[in-house]
């Protein structure tokens, strides 16, 4: 047996270029999954940020990265015509949030609806009907995780993390997210650098909610009355009813409340806790809505049939669910089904909520027995293990909504392997920018 080595060899950047200058050139073929561009060189991937497919650049490596190598571009030598100038001053060298502001809008949105197309080709389905994406327009995201960082003067940097690093980008503006929140990103910045519970590093988690901006702050050291008194101050100068604070990744605890705090999803109010789940933008959340009720109506479910809507969160699935039969709400954290199950008690009884974790005690064929449908809404990672369940059961219809294409195709070929067919498929693109997408996709057996 031979013992020669097989595994393609890791790409080399070409040596011997004079010293300062780049070391390779690269043209570009594809965009990869994070939206980088990748040069398929014979000896392995190069991934290039900020680049586009038919470009050629220059490139210095920057390291490894995964099977291949990334490198940093010094020089775009020959530019694709779909490159614009981007709208952030903070794109991509300072902050890693958005991957593609380069990109014009019909390529862009061209390639982020193909990855619904792929991913269900993949699962098996290469002639799925898929929808035109709906778009969310920039300025519209209404939640934000916020990373803050205690700088060695004392400042505090506060702003998402730089791509593939730890480093917080320091933001000044961000096109993607609601004015409403960039305009919080000052004074915010400047209560942190007064707070002492900062000590290193924390997070500040902004909602958009009905009743105004809602922060769950989360820092290294703890809270005393006197920085309470703070944050109640900076809430009600800046229309916030409720700060909530966390040690680490504690639970978090009101650290100033003024008044309640309240969301409508679909006519029925509901209070989310703090850093609760939202759909990232309000277009997006009626775009999927929308698509996960014309899921459902055209599968013509009988009358008196049950929804089991899996991942409920606080309800935003739920509500609108229970106009097409009684639904039976399943969340794995505690605090948002005590909000869906407020919320549901308000709206007179047709949303049950339950709490149960879904990855260790996902429902069982017998239970998903008394189901018409299925709507699941599952984390990043997807829903391996209920879905391993979903297709041991005799459900007949089921409505996955995805934010991750790569978790998506793994699951819908496990669906399609067991009979299940999609008969609708609805890109959303409420991560404007990014390479991430929502999906809906709705299946029968
Ligand atoms: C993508 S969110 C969807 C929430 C909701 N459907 C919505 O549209 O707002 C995923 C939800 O799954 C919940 N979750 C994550 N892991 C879970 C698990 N193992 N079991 C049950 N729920 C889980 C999260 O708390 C979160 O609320």
């Amino acid at each position: 047996m031979s013992n020669i080595e097989t595994r393609p060899e890791t790409p080399r950047f070409r040596t011997g270029a004079e010293p300062g200058q780049p070391a390779g050139e690269f043209t570009i073929d594809r965009l990869g999954t994070a939206g980088d561009g990748v040069a398929e060189t014979a000896e392995g991937l190069v991934f290039l940020a900020g680049t586009l497919p038919g470009e050629r650049v220059a490139a210095r490596p920057a390291g490894r990265r995964g099977e291949g190598l990334a490198g940093d571009v010094t020089e775009i030598l020959a530019p694709s015509p779909d490159r614009v100038t981007p709208p952030c001053p903070h794109f991509l060298h300072e902050c890693g949030a958005c991957a593609l502001q380069h990109f014009a809008e019909a390529p862009y949105a061209a390639w982020k609806r193909g990855r619904l197309v792929e991913a269900l080709a993949r699962a098996g389905q290469p002639d799925a009907p898929v929808a035109e994406m709906v778009v969310a327009a920039p300025g519209t995201r209404r939640r934000a995780d916020l990373a803050l960082r205690r700088l060695p003067g004392g400042g505090v940097a506060l702003g998402f993390h730089a791509r593939g690093s730890a480093a917080v980008a320091d933001l000044s503006t961000c096109h993607v997210l609601d004015p409403a929140l960039v305009q919080l990103f000052r004074p915010l910045r400047e209560l942190a650098r007064r707070l002492p519970a900062l000590r290193k590093e924390g997070s500040a988690v902004l909602n958009l909610l009905d009743s105004g901006p809602d922060l769950l702050l989360r820092t290294d050291a703890k809270l005393d009355a006197s920085q309470r008194a703070m944050l109640a101050a900076f809430g009600q100068a800046h229309g916030m009813p409720r700060i909530a604070w966390a040690l680490g990744d504690a639970a978090p605890e009101n650290a100033a409340q003024a008044g309640p705090v309240r969301l409508d999803l679909s006519g029925v109010t509901v209070a989310p806790p703090p850093g609760a789940f939202l759909q990232a933008a309000p277009a997006g959340e009626a775009a999927i809505i929308a698509a996960v009720l014309a899921g459902l109506a055209a599968q013509k479910l009988p009358v008196r049939a049950r929804i089991a809507d899996l991942y409920a969160g606080i309800g935003t699935l739920s509500f609108p669910l229970s106009a097409k039969g009684r639904v039976a709400a399943y969340e794995g954290d505690a605090a948002a089904v005590a909000a869906l199950d407020a919320g549901a008690r308000r709206a007179g009884g047709r949303v049950e909520a339950i709490r149960r974790d879904l990855a260790y005690r996902p429902l069982l064929p017998a239970e998903l027995k008394a189901f018409g449908a299925v709507v699941l809404d599952p984390p990043y990672n997807g829903a391996v293990e209920q879905v391993a369940q979903i297709v041991r059961s005799t459900v007949p219809v089921v409505v996955y909504v995805s934010c991750n294409p790569v978790a998506l195709a793994r699951d819908a070929a496990v669906l399609v392997r067991a009979g299940f067919k999609v008969t609708q498929a609805t890109p959303v693109d409420q991560f404007r920018w990014s390479p991430h997408l929502e999906s809906v996709v709705s299946f029968r057996r």
